[in-house]
């Protein structure tokens, strides 16, 4: 594909590129041609005493320049610099970096290789493999879930042992593979009242304070409006839909009344990315293996 929308710019940046080197060689020449008069000043006198002799330049600049000249033309023969020509070589900095990037990977693939016939426990014990897993962690995770994999709103926290998605192996693999999706509907056509009832009941399942006439009409409301259906008839939560558990401390958005009543109103959902097909099956393994690690005797 060329880089520029109309030819114009090609033969533009062409003529400008050879136009300099062919003006480098044209006083190469004229340099060549002129004639000097060593010893002899050529009358300017600056501050009184300050004269500018006649000599020609020094052999080892004129060369420097013509060497330079030859280079110009080499390097533009074989490398991109002329307008859209590729260069003979067909190299491109594209290339050169998926090369590298390939290099890397086929060097590091026995390592991964390795790693992915254990299983993720002994993964996880491997000092060298969490090394990895870290590098890898800060590199591709910890723009959503923090440098302390302690999460943030809306983000959840991966070094708890509290699972949106489930802590089993299986389940970490397979949530960093292929991504998870949450989606908790949005309810305003419940009523502001009702609304009001149903997050007085959900802080009341983790002991949180609130209005007990409230949280009873809640309770009811909770079977009514269908929320049972995803966090379960005991708000224990459910992995299968990423229903957050309502009954624990642990909160995705927030525990104050207004952001339960904002969450139900509105809905929430957030997007966790899959990672299978960029990273590979092997690098996932490693980073599963590290998530894990993290919540080792956390409660
Ligand atoms: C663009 C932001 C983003 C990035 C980058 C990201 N995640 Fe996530 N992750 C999320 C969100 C959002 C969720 C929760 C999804 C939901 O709400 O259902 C999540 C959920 C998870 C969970 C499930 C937690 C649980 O309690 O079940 C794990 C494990 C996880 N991420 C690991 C990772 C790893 C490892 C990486 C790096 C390869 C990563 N994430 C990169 C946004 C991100
Ligand atoms: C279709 C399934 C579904 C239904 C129905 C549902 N929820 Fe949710 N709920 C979710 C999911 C999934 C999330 C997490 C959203 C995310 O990952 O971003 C959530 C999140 C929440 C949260 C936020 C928890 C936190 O830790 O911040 C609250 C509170 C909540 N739901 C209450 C309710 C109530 C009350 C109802 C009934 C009116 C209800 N939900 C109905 C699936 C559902």
């Amino acid at each position: 594909m060329s880089d520029f929308v109309s030819d114009f710019w090609n033969l533009y940046v062409i003529v400008i590129v050879v136009g300099s080197i062919l003006a480098c060689v044209v006083l190469l020449i004229v340099q060549g041609k002129a004639t000097f008069t060593p010893g002899k000043t050529m009358g300017h006198v600056w501050d009184g005493d300050l004269e500018e002799y006649n000599n020609p330049m020094p052999k080892w600049w004129t060369w420097m320049f013509v060497i330079t000249v030859v280079f110009a033309f080499v390097y533009l023969a074989l490398y991109p610099g002329l307008g859209n020509f590729k260069g003979m070589l067909g190299w491109t900095s594209v290339g050169q970096h998926k090369a590298e990037v390939e290099k890397a990977d086929a060097a590091a693939k026995p390592l991964f290789d390795k790693y992915l016939a254990m299983d993720l426990k002994a993964v996880a014990g491997d000092k060298q493999a969490m090394e990895m897993g870290k590098r890898l962690y800060l590199t591709y995770c910890m723009q959503c879930h923090g440098a302390d994999a302690r999460g943030a709103k809306g983000f959840p926290n991966l070094a708890d042992n509290d699972w949106q998605w489930g802590g089993e192996p299986e389940q970490v693999v397979a949530t960093i593979a292929a991504g998870r999706m949450g989606v908790m509907p949005p309810h305003p056509q419940l009523g502001a009242e009702t609304i009001k009832d149903l997050a007085n009941f959900v802080r009341s399942l983790s002991g949180l304070p609130g209005d007990s006439v409230r949280a009873a009409k809640g309770k009811e409301a909770f079977v009514a409006a269908g929320c049972l259906g995803c966090h379960g008839p005991e708000g224990k939560g459910n992995i299968a839909m990423g229903a957050p558990n309502l009954t624990d401390k642990v909160w995705l958005y927030g525990s104050s009344e207004a952001t339960i009543i904002e969450t139900i109103t509105n809905g929430r959902q957030n997007k966790m990315p899959a990672w299978k097909e960029f990273l590979g099956d092997g690098k996932v393994h490693v980073l599963s293996a590290y998530v894990l690690s993290l919540s080792q005797g956390a409660k």
